[in-house]
């Protein structure tokens, strides 16, 4: 037996994000442009972790001492069979969070047969409302309205609250921030504005396409006052607060602003079965040959992999020098 996996600088392993497939039918500009990502772009099936081995892995994982876990992609719902896995997933003891981050446009027909599955949190990005802004942000790929389908398929479905994510750059999207707020509180909905961050290595980044989320709190405060709220859990990665008039809450993720790294307990792993043990980290570890030697093998493996990291690329972005960094969409943010 292994005790719970400690980092270099005192951080648990608590969260793990996992990607199911590293593919997507979206190409956002600020995580797969279109010009960079070819349209085909994908491993072949075989190259993806299995089911079963995505089971022991979970399952080596929740010995290290892991509670929560996030499906991602790429865009997971690509996934073929995704609510079998889910079901599998969700038998493990131990794992006490079972969430998913998806772009929506394939929810409407699966809310319900993930929920079932046992799937009880689910995030959906959503940048803008405005139909054709949203297609632009979207690579020109995405529906609002299927997407907005999906959200209403969801809570239908029984998750409650949806939690929406939006990425707010300077001059595309800034504009959307209101109505977002305005759709979310009249739904019952919790929006989640997410700094642009420098993730990756095609995306173009630029500092000046920041907007810092204490410039819109300031802005949504103004028409819906707001009044911060405690973390739900150690580390959560979203800045809370509720509107003063009880209609629910806004989040807000400052990577670039407000660095987190301290309180940073999540790993993550691609769908080839790559470990990597930070979002912006240059390379990763290949777990997929210690998968096959069973779960106490690879618990040992990766409980010795974390003990050696120390990564908070956030805090020190300002001193990093410009390095190949892994692609978002390998990791699922
Ligand atoms: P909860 O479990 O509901 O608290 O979800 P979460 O906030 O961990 O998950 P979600 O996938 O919605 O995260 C929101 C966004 O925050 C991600 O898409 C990333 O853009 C960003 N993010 C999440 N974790 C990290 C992290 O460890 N470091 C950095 N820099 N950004 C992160
Ligand atoms: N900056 C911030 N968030 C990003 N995401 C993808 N690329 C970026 C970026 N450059 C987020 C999306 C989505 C999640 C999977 O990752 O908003 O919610
Ligand atoms: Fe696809 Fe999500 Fe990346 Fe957009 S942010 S390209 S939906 S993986
Ligand atoms: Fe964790 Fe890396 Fe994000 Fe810091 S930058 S919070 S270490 S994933």
């Amino acid at each position: 037996m292994h005790g719970d996996a400690v980092d270099a600088l005192g951080r648990p392993l608590h969260d793990l994000r996992l990607s199911v497939i590293e593919a997507c039918n979206f190409r956002c500009p600020y995580c797969m442009p279109a010009d960079q990502v070819p349209d085909d772009y994908g491993l072949d099936a075989a190259s993806r972790l299995s089911f079963n081995e995505i089971e022991t892995l979970v399952r080596a994982f929740v010995r290290l001492g892991v509670r929560k876990l996030r499906l991602t992609g790429g865009e997971p719902l690509l996934r073929k069979r995704l609510p079998e896995l889910v079901a599998r997933l969700a038998r493990i003891d131990g794992l006490d969070d079972l969430a998913l981050t998806t772009n929506g446009t394939l929810l409407a027909p699966l809310a319900r047969p993930l929920h079932e599955a046992g799937l009880r949190r689910i995030t959906l990005s959503l940048d803008a409302l405005d139909p054709a802004l949203f297609r632009a942000m979207s690579g020109d790929r995405g529906d609002v309205a299927t997407v907005l389908a999906g959200i209403g398929a969801a809570r239908a479905a029984g998750f409650a609250p949806v939690k929406l994510n939006c990425v707010v750059q300077r001059g595309v999207n800034d504009g959307e921030v209101e109505p977002l707020v305005a759709f979310a509180r009249e739904h019952g909905h919790v929006m989640r504005f997410i700094e642009y961050m420098d993730v990756g290595n095609c995306n173009g980044w630029r500092r000046e396409g920041v907007v810092p989320s204490s410039e819109l709190r300031d802005r949504i405060d103004a028409r819906w006052p707001l009044r911060p709220l405690d973390a739900n859990y150690r580390g959560e990665v979203a800045s809370r607060y509720a509107f003063a008039d009880g209609s629910g809450e806004v989040g807000f993720v400052s990577s670039v602003n407000a660095p987190f790294c301290g309180d940073c307990h999540r790993a993550r792993i691609a769908a080839d079965g790559t470990l990597y043990t930070c979002l912006f980290a240059s390379g990763g570890q290949p777990l997929r040959a210690v998968i096959g030697r069973g779960e106490a093998a690879l618990a040992a493996h990766v409980h010795a992999l974390w003990a050696m990291r120390a990564d908070r690329y956030s805090e020190l972005r300002a001193t990093t020098p410009e390095r190949r960094k892994v692609e978002m969409f390998l990791v699922g943010g």
